[in-house]
């Protein structure tokens, strides 16, 4: 099977997206799942929320932070194995990556890899996916891009795909957002990855690696305040959408590296005694209770590939950096 591809001028260019799947959760869908969030004794709003088009912009200022060494490190590793990855992937494979964020990371594959059969971007954040996926389409004009905007932490019928013929499929999952997953979720992730990446089907997987704890807690406490605004974003958002009237000014951003479970956790501190409402909806706050928002799980690369191991999958080869902070993992079906 052949596929257009740019030195053949008399083939059709795409140079846009061919097909768009809308799996998007509903309005409905947020406001029930932040409602039973604050409902709850700790308080609770899931981090998947944080990324509406604001939140999105705010988390790709992040990635560019000094000390938010995430980023800057899994790009470097992939620039450094570029070519011994793509000759891993291989030609006509259907690149599936969750969490399709600014596209940096894509790119660094996708230079290598002329004859990927299609390239599949998942995302909860609608405009943000549609952005990142039209310059991406853009960039390469010979390549199938088919977006798909859903929630990839629920349980999701996946589209087959059919319409493109392709040799097997490799699943994406850069900068170590397996880490916002509890280990059970993980778990699951990597077993329902397996399902869509299907026998022969391939995972290239960044992961944020156990290290000393202040280089941690710097990472998720800038000294320009762009995590702050980043969690405080949430707030504006449920505002916004929800018809709520949180006052900003009235809750603090906290983060810090718990070494007991192995996480960074988050949170939105009310800094006094106050009452919020969402439409007729109404949630107290004594001074300092807080609004769980994230976890930021760090793992040992053993452990990582163990828990990988339990989902099915193999681990075949593992990228590190020298202080060993990042570390991004090949891993197969078979
Ligand atoms: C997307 N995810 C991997 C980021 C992290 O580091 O857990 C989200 C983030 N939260 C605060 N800063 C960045």
């Amino acid at each position: 099977m052949s596929y257009p591809r740019p030195s053949q001028a008399s083939q059709p260019s795409y140079g846009y997206i061919v097909s768009f799947h809308d799996l998007h959760p509903t309005p409905a869908a947020f406001r029930e799942e932040v409602i039973a969030g604050l409902r709850r004794s700790r308080k609770a709003i899931p981090a998947k929320f944080f990324y509406d088009r604001r939140g999105s912009a705010l988390f790709d200022e992040i990635c560019q932070l000094e000390e938010y060494y995430l980023t800057r490190t899994e790009l470097a590793l992939l620039k450094r194995h570029a070519a011994e990855i793509a000759a891993l992937v291989g030609d006509e494979a259907l690149l599936i990556e969750y969490g399709s964020g600014s596209g940096r990371k894509t790119r660094l594959l996708l230079d290598r890899l002329p004859k990927l059969a299609a390239y599949v971007p998942v995302d909860i954040s609608k405009e943000h996916l549609l952005a990142a996926a039209t310059e991406l389409a853009q960039a390469y004009p010979y390549l199938r891009v088919t977006p798909v905007c859903a929630d990839y932490t629920q349980e999701m019928a996946f589209p087959d795909f059919e319409e493109f013929p392709y040799r097997r499929r490799v699943v994406f999952f850069p900068g170590s957002t397996i880490g916002n997953f509890t280990p059970g979720e993980a778990e699951s992730f990597l077993r329902q990855a397996a399902e869509v990446a299907q026998r022969s089907g391939a995972l290239l997987i960044g992961v944020d690696l156990k290290k000393d704890p202040a280089v941690i807690n710097a990472a998720y406490n800038d000294g320009r305040g762009v995590t702050a605004d980043f969690n405080l974003n949430l707030l504006r958002r449920i505002n916004a959408e929800l018809g709520a009237d949180f006052d900003l000014r009235l809750f603090e951003h906290r983060a810090f590296y718990d070494p007991t479970h192995g996480r960074v956790e988050m949170h939105l501190v009310s800094a006094q005694a106050q009452t919020v409402r969402i439409g007729d909806e109404t949630f107290s706050f004594a001074a300092g209770e807080t609004i769980h928002t994230e976890d930021s799980y760090k793992y040992d690369l053993d452990a990582f590939q163990a828990m990988a191991g339990r989902a099915g999958w193999k681990a075949q080869v593992a990228w590190e950096d020298e202080r060993r902070y990042f570390a991004v993992c090949w891993l197969t079906l078979t």
